[in-house]
């Protein structure tokens, strides 16, 4: 986890310094550079919150609902699974995931297990709706907000995953594709990872380039370099089909 004041074996202070009892000097241990960046991104995360609501929350697939995820879309749930086993060193990379599919599918439960793996492994993660990122953005605009808009910027540039739901959803005018774009080039220069996820009504052909639509060519093409081809999952909404 993102605990900056974690045991170091070699029994250094909180702030990663040892001291030589011969010298009388204070030197930094090897774990410092690690606390630094966990307090950074442990402040970054607080300043902007993160959430992950009780049902997308101690994911795991033994129990639902990623046992059942896993036997109605085997491959989508291999893939994310995959990925997650080395979840620290695809994200370090910026290697990113995009989830498509039809709505009820279980896209969003696999991007949050990611997500849930990510910090496992130590790593600093936001997740956000994309039409409630885009308002805290608005609102943040208003004299003495919080977060500021500065906050909100640097947390989604900086932060080592970041896991964006319903990229698709924002009703896109000018600003709403500029914000996107500023976000998306960032990461994208930075080789910071994206995991995010889009809805396709049912019934509708699954085109990934339809995403372009709504987030604009320039926003897709830089996401399509950063996750590759989207993990599909077709099929009837769970909640319809067995009326949770
Ligand atoms: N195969 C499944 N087995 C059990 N529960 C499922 C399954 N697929 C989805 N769910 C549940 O249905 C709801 C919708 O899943 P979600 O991941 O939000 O889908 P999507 O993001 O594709 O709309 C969630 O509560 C999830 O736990
Ligand atoms: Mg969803
Ligand atoms: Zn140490």
């Amino acid at each position: 986890m993102l605990d900056p004041d974690f045991d170091c074996p070699n029994g250094c202070d909180a702030n990663g310094f040892l001291f030589d009892e011969v010298t009388r000097q204070a030197y930094p241990c090897s774990c410092r550079e690690e606390r630094l960046r966990r307090r950074a991104h442990g402040d970054m995360e607080a300043s902007v919150g993160r959430y992950a609501p009780p049902r997308f929350q101690d994911l795991d697939w033994s129990s639902l609902p990623l046992s059942g995820i896993a036997e109605r879309h085997t491959a989508a749930a291999t893939h994310v699974r995959r990925f997650a086993e080395r979840v620290g060193d695809n994200v370090r990379q910026g290697r990113g995931l995009w989830l498509l599919g039809n709505k009820g599918t279980g896209k969003t439960t696999l991007a949050y297990y990611v997500a849930q793996q990510a910090r496992a492994a130590g790593l600093s993660v936001l997740t956000r709706n994309t039409t409630d990122l885009l308002n805290e953005l608005r609102d943040s605009y208003k004299p003495d907000a919080q977060p500021t808009t500065r906050q909100i910027i640097d947390a989604v540039t900086h932060v080592e995953l970041l896991h964006l739901e319903d990229v698709s959803v924002p009703r896109p005018n000018d600003w709403v594709l500029e914000q996107l774009y500023t976000i998306v080039n960032r990461r994208y220069e930075h080789n910071k990872a994206i995991v995010f996820t889009s809805d396709t009504p049912f019934g509708q052909a699954l085109k990934p380039d339809a995403l372009a639509d709504h987030i604009g060519e320039r926003t897709y093409s830089r996401l399509m370099q950063m996750v590759g081809d989207p993990i599909l999952m077709t099929g009837q909404d769970y909640r319809l089909t067995v009326g949770a």
